[in-house]
């Protein structure tokens, strides 16, 4: 199934708190739920959590008895207070329920039950729009891609982290397709383990040849010469070109800077915030302290009690370390101010 999808009147998606040990659907009929969903990441990945959104958006339509479009604006206005708090730093949240929210506002429709309709339709639409959008994306970073090339990439942004397909992992899944010999150096992502969990889980299914690394260890693969090209996500690119993604990918940039590896985030247009004209403009989320130091080692604590934890869940890498960014609409390279406001006005390659 996909990672997320609506079915009669119930928002379904795959529960990755538990992957890759146990392959649970959760189903919620309440958009609270679905925003609960979202804060303790039964499903993460910007694009994954904007179409959760919108589909939570849907169910408060659903679930709302107003008989009149006012009412159920005023309605739909509380869902959204509620969905967007969910996580602050993926743009895609907002933006998907900034835009059904315009959907519903639509003066043409004039009774309540046409807004619902149109409210539903336009979060399928968001969803399927996804998918098409990241097949793009990857042929665009495919082409990036020699045979035999070897890719580092950072957290998950497969199929798990999008409706279908993946973003940065996308591109290393056409890639693969294209019948291209690849090898993945997978980070293991602390402190979630998004790599090891779920990259590896997507990667081992699609029989891409990968190697789990500790994320410590990315420096000494880069300095070594065992890697050609970094592919990661974002949850929010500014509009210079400063990228927000997983916590790590900073590091990652200034290693693969140093060593003469090109570093290329996987973007969708509704990841690129116009809106904020650099990095330091995006909120981190931080995080609870429990990620860190809530893993145990032979039944015991990783840390001793009560000590100081910080865990902010995402960093921002300057556009100067970035060698290029992939969109749906094209490659966008420096300077990002002008390229990216292209991609996003959709006047790239397509
Ligand atoms: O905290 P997460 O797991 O939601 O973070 C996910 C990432 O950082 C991804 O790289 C990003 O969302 C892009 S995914 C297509």
């Amino acid at each position: 199934m996909r990672t997320v999808e609506w079915d009669n009147g119930a928002v379904k998606m795959i529960d990755q708190r538990l992957l890759p040990g146990t392959f649970e659907i959760a189903e919620f009929t309440d958009y609270r739920e679905v925003a609960r969903s979202i804060k303790e990441m039964y499903i993460r990945g910007a694009p994954a959590i904007g179409a959760a959104a919108a589909f939570g958006m849907a169910l408060a339509a659903y679930q709302s008895a107003a008989d009149e479009p006012t009412t159920l604006m005023r309605d739909l206005e509380a869902a959204a207070e509620v969905l967007r708090r969910a996580r602050p730093t993926a743009v895609n949240l907002f933006w998907a329920v900034d835009r059904v929210l315009r959907v519903a506002a639509d003066q043409k429709l004039s009774s309540p039950d046409d807004i619902r309709e149109a409210v539903l339709a336009d979060a399928q639409a968001l969803a399927d729009e996804d998918v098409e959008i990241n097949r793009r994306m990857a042929a665009h970073g495919a082409a990036l891609v020699r045979d035999g090339d070897s890719i580092l990439h950072h957290c998950n942004t497969g199929a798990l982290a999008t409706v279908d397909y993946g973003t940065a992992l996308g591109v290393i899944r056409m890639a693969h397709e294209q019948g291209k010999k690849i090898h993945v150096f997978v980070d293991e992502t602390r402190p979630r383990l998004q790599g090891a969990r779920l990259t590896a889980w997507e990667l081992q299914q699609l029989g891409v040849d990968f190697t789990l690394i500790a994320d410590n260890a990315a420096g000494h693969y880069m300095r070594t010469g065992q890697v050609d090209i970094c592919f990661v996500g974002s949850d929010r690119t500014a509009a210079n070109g400063d990228v927000a993604n997983k916590i790590g990918t900073y590091k990652l940039a200034v290693v693969a800077r140093e060593n003469g590896i090109p570093f290329y985030p996987v973007v969708p247009t509704s990841t690129v915030d116009l809106n904020c004209p650099t990095g330091d403009d995006i909120p981190i989320e931080e995080r609870d302290p429990e990620e860190v130091v809530g893993l145990t080692r032979q039944g015991m604590p990783i840390a001793p009690a009560g000590i100081q934890v910080g865990n902010p869940a995402f960093d921002v890498t300057p556009a100067r370390y970035v060698t290029g960014i992939v969109t749906e609409n094209g490659v966008a390279y420096p300077p990002f101010g002008l390229s990216l406001r292209k991609m996003v006005l959709g006047e790239g390659d397509r």
